[in-house]
This record gives C-alpha cells, structure tokens and sequence, in this order.
C-alpha cells in the first residue's frame, strides 16, 4: 500500500481505480518549475521569520534545486502514485535531504500552493503569448507597408462593396491583437497577485510572513481574503477569455486567407512551406494552416466555457472539482500558442498576394457606385437622389453587360446632365480609395498615417519588454 500523508488517519489504501481518478500527476506536472520556485521562496520566507532554521532553509532549498535539475534532465518522472506534483516534490524532497524535507510544508497546504503555482505558470504564459503576438504583428505591418498602394475588394455580407487600400485590410487585424495583448496585461495584473499563506482556506497560526514570500516571487502583491484566495479562479476564467478573443482573431484572418486561396478568389497562392497536398487528387494545394487554425479555436472556446462550469456552484472554498482547472487552461495556452506561431510564419512565407488579380478584381465590379453617387453630390444633387440615379445606372449596365467605367458620357448624361469626362477620373479604384480620407478610412494618406502610429506603438511595446 502506498502511503500517504494521511496513512496514519485512515484503515485502508486508495482503490487503485480511484487513486487514478483522483491523481493530477498526469497533466499537472507542467507546473513543476512554478512549483518547485514556490517551495523556494516559502522555505525563505519561514527562515527569515524564524519559523526554520537558515541551515534548515538551506538544506531544503538545495534538495529543490536537485529536483529542478532532475527534472530538467529528465531524471526525476513521478508515477501515478505520487497523486499530484506537490506531493511528488515533497516526497522527493524527503528522499534527499531527509527529515528536514518534511518541514518544507509548514505554514501551508496544497489549496493556496496550487493557487500560487498556476498563478505564476499562467503569468508566464502571458509573457510568452504577447511575445507570439508582438511578431505577428511585426508581420503584418510589414506586409502592410508593402501594400499600400495594392487595392483590393472590400466586402460587406461577402458583396463586394468599396475597393480598399491591402494595407489598410491588415492593418484591422493588427489592431486586434493590439487589444489582445492589452486584455493579457489587464489579466496579468489580476494574476500577478499572491494567494501563498492563506493556508487551506483560514490563514494560518504561525507567524509568516506574506509580503516577503510575495516580493521573492515577483508578484506585485497579496491576497486579501482567504477564503477568496483558495477558491479564485478569475483569474484563470479571463485569461481564457482573452485566449478566446485570439483565437476568434485569428480564425478570422485564417477563413480570409482559405477564402482568398480558393479558385474563385486567388487573391493569394500558397506557398509550398505552408500547404499540403491530396493524396488522391493530384492538383491539390491545401490550406491546411489557416484551416487548422479556425478549428481550433472551438477547443479554446469549449475550455472557457468548462471552466465557467466548473466554478458555477462550488461552496466556498477549495473544492476538488478545482483540480479540472489545469488540463483546460493548459491545453487553451498551448493551442493559442501553436496558432500565433502558425498564423505568423503563415503571413509571413506561406502566401503570396497576387497584385495582377487583385488589381483586376478592384476594376471589374461596381464596387465605385457610391463614388458615382458622391460624384452628383459634389454637384449639388441630394445623396437619395443621386443613390437612386446610379441605381437606375448601375441597372442598365447590367442589362447591356457594361462596367460603369464602360458606360459613353452620352449615355451617363441621360441619367443626369451633371456628368462630366472628368466622372472616369473619379470613379477609377485608385480615385475611389484615395478620396476615403477621413481619419482611420483607407485613403491612402490615411493609410500611411495609421501605418506610422502602429509602428510607433509596436516599437515601444517592443522596448517595454
Ligand atoms: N491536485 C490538487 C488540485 O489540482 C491540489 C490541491 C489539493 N487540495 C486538496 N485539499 N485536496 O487542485
């Protein structure tokens, strides 16, 4: 029978079918370095109040090391028995440095440890998605300043609607993930705020010292309830909700660049790094990327949805139903991960905007109506009037298989004598996006303007780290 920290108090041993349901050893392992950097800091903390010795501070401090290298070189690989990661470090910390090892665990339980360990992961994982998205953007302002001038068909309810600057086109999505990043420094601070000494859930009788564990582990503060420490999972329910919120970006850009690779767009081809083949049909390029990173956002939504679940009823306070927060959160930061790499190398080697067909495909619709209409307002026609004029235009184009820019001026004039040879001029796609020029529009110079403020702030949120 294994034995537990519990083994005096109960007759029997676990069934091992329940002892597997019961363990987390499985999954919460990936918090082992955030576990065993706790332990340190709680360890220093108890000596420097005098609750341990500093050779027993010391000696256990060592014993973690050795597990932090063990770990790392691949030595130290709990099994199943070992329940959790916070048992499995303790019990292998009393391997090494013997009883002193037992006194690592003094002024504190699993509930505000696991608290203290997913806190500090998450925290990182934070850092390490702003990085991912930092480069993404990196990608997209570069595209963006090559395609300034690339117009292409700007759609509402996928109709073409107004040509648009490409540039202008990217650069929507690189203020989504500017607010993805602030969202995850909004989550990070709530994160970055510690729950170690708030034992199980009441605080503890020994005198501890809480600021100072706090200040060794870099988080800008305490807890203030106990009871809210152990059982808080906000913190992990926003961070899955920004996840949520890239990954709806992302899907968004990834649908576009499925779309605009297919026939019927071939706005971009996809390179040979980023597709794949059939294995039956011979001339196949798939877009395996964007696809994959549409679906799965699906997970990283089902996970915030679970987690909410999760929290729903739990009495106050720690409930071991808070055992299932990890496997969501881990798999919602690694797929989040994966995708803001994928969709990076994606936009940045795997496809190519092919300028000959977006600039055909801005020409060959009626995607300057508007312009039309604004071409009889500038010459005093009501607007309704003028919308109603080009209708009426755009209708007998259809019929006779002409393109406004195809229409005779004698003919535009039976629609309405204000029009003019100078109406070519303004109906061509480059007049049409240029003229757009109100702030944040996609005129060019307000194309080039925007384009400069988000360098701006991608330099400085690059030197801010
Ligand atoms: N493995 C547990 C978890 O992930 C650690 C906390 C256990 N606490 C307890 N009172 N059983 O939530």
């Amino acid at each position: 029978m294994t034995t537990t920290p519990w083994s005096s108090r109960f007759e029997e041993g676990l069934h091992p079918a329940i002892a597997a349901f019961n363990a987390s050893i499985g999954f919460d392992i990936e918090l082992i370095e955030y576990d065993l950097t706790g332990s340190v800091a709680h360890a220093q903390m108890l000596a420097h109040t005098g609750i341990l010795s500093a050779a027993e501070a010391e000696a256990i401090v060592t014993g973690l090391e050795q597990i932090r290298s063990e770990w790392r070189s691949g030595q130290f690989l709990p099994a199943i028995d070992q329940e959790d990661v916070h048992f499995a470090v303790e019990r292998r910390l009393v391997a090494i440095v013997g009883e002193v090892g037992k006194k690592l665990h003094t002024a504190r339980s699993r509930n505000d440890q696991v608290n203290t360990d997913l806190r500090l992961w998450q925290r990182a994982r934070i850092d390490a998605i702003a990085e991912r998205l930092l480069d993404f953007e990196r990608v997209l302002l570069d595209l963006a300043k090559a395609h300034v001038e690339t117009l292409i068909p700007g759609y509402t309810h996928l109709q073409r609607a107004q040509p648009v600057s490409l540039a202008h086109h990217l650069l929507a999505y690189v203020e989504m993930a500017e607010r993805d990043r602030s969202r995850l420094e909004e989550v990070r601070a709530r994160t970055n705020i510690c729950p170690l000494g708030s034992g199980a859930l009441a605080g503890t009788v020994l005198p501890i010292d809480r600021h100072y564990t706090a200040r060794l582990l870099g988080f800008a503060g305490v807890s203030e309830n106990s009871l809210d420490a152990v059982s808080d999972r906000d913190f992990a329910v926003e961070f899955l909700a920004a996840l949520s919120l890239i990954a709806v970006h992302l899907s968004r850009l990834a649908e576009e660049m499925v779309l605009w690779a297919s026939q019927e767009f071939r706005f971009v081809l996809l390179t040979d790094r980023c597709a794949t083949g059939s294995s039956l049909m011979p001339q196949k390029k798939n877009p395996d990327v964007p696809e994959l990173v549409r679906g799965k956002s699906g997970r990283v939504f089902g996970h915030l949805l679970a987690m909410l679940t999760t929290l729903k009823g739990l009495p106050l306070a720690y409930n071991k139903d808070l055992q299932e927060d990890k496997e969501a959160l881990f798999d919602a930061a690694r797929t989040i991960e994966a995708s803001v790499e994928a969709m990076t190398i994606l936009m940045r080697e795997g496809i190519d905007f092919q300028s000959d067909r977006l600039s055909a495909a801005v020409g060959e619709d009626f995607s300057n109506a508007t312009d039309a209409a604004d071409y009889l307002v500038r010459r005093g026609v009501p607007f309704r009037s003028a919308y109603g004029i080009i209708g009426a235009v755009v209708k007998h184009c259809l019929g006779a298989g002409l393109l406004l820019r195809e229409l005779p001026i004698d003919e535009w004039q039976r629609f309405h004598p204000a029009f003019e040879a100078d109406l070519y001029a303004a109906i061509a796609p480059e007049t049409v996006v240029a003229a757009r020029n109100s702030y944040g529009g996609t005129g060019f110079e307000q194309v080039r303007a925007a384009l400069a403020r988000a360098e701006a702030r991608l330099q400085a949120a690059v030197a801010s780290k």
